[in-house]
């Protein structure tokens, strides 16, 4: 595939709030020259998500950014009503990037009345974060089916933060035959190292200071392994005292294959470590390639 450099220009990105008009603006758009870049989100729009905006502005002719705090990715109880929202905000920052559209559906959109159909991608969704999230995966890969079915784009650009769902949707985007690529982009952090999150902001000045625990103990299992270390048990013992002396709670911390995100006997360069962990009530991820 062709990659088309695009110059970024700050244009009002045109506001799609129904599936029937998204629908007709991607039917006509598939049947015009150029690749379509996608940027699903649920907005409060972090440099994490400017980050894949501005990748497919470079990549790709159009850019449609969804922003659509999707119901069914959070299970009851979990902070679907506290998850931060700000619309105008958003707009403002996809405007500064030159964005062609921001299709921001309603859930009645999404989910209109007698909505019976679920995706499940067997296996990898009840991994890692599905353990202890284990009807999350089934949310995000209902609510990513319908998106690409909806914007029709070339390629979806997702950061590594979320590392699993980039896996889940890989699968799903094979089994199931979508024309879509994934381009997978870095994480971004702030300067800290905290990876960026629209979750940070509900961290109150105190857990800000612990939530660089989680980064802190993936680093602690990097030094390690170059210190001749490659027992995962014994990293995730040291890994998650640390998280207990700065007050945090793990989820869980894995090393696994990248691909197959199972869990090896032995580190090695390439090797993915992923860990969760609760800072007072808000749940963070982040993850590392062991190197
Ligand atoms: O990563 C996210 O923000 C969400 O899981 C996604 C991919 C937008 C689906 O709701």
């Amino acid at each position: 595939m062709s990659a088309v450099c695009r110059s970024v220009r700050a244009v009002t990105p045109r506001i799609v709030k129904t599936v029937d008009e998204m629908l007709g603006l991607s039917a006509r758009y598939s049947l015009e020259r150029g690749i379509t870049g996608f940027v699903p989100t649920m907005g409060s729009l972090h440099e994490g998500h400017l980050s894949l905006v501005r990748a497919a502005g470079e990549l790709c002719d159009r850019v449609v950014v969804s922003i659509f705090v999707n119901p069914g990715q959070f299970a009851p109880g979990e902070d679907l009503d506290a998850y931060p929202r700000d619309f105008d905000r958003d707009l403002e920052l996809l405007t500064e990037l030159g964005v062609n559209y921001v299709f921001a559906p309603s859930p009645e959109q999404m989910y209109q009345w007698g909505y019976q159909t679920w995706i499940e991608v067997e296996g990898l969704s009840q991994l890692l974060c599905g353990k202890s999230r284990p009807t999350h995966f089934r949310g995000v890969c209902t609510v990513v089916a319908k998106l690409l079915n909806i914007v029709a784009p070339s390629l979806m650009f997702m950061g590594e933060k979320d590392f699993q769902q980039i896996v889940v949707l890989r699968r799903l985007i094979e089994d199931l035959n979508f024309r879509t690529r994934i381009i997978r982009c870095p994480i971004v952090r702030e300067e800290d190292g905290l990876a960026m999150s629209s979750r940070n902001q509900r961290l109150d000045p105190e857990e800000r200071a612990r939530a660089l625990c989680l980064r802190q103990a993936l680093q602690m299992a990097q030094t390690a392994f170059e210190n001749g270390m490659a027992n995962p048990a014994r990293l995730r013992n040291i890994m998650s005292e640390h998280v207990r002396n700065c007050g945090g709670r793990v989820d869980y911390f894995e090393f696994v294959d990248p691909a197959s995100l199972q869990g090896v006997e032995h580190l090695e360069p390439g090797t993915r470590a992923l860990g969760a962990v609760f800072v007072g009530k808000i749940r963070l991820i982040d993850n590392l390639e062991i190197q």
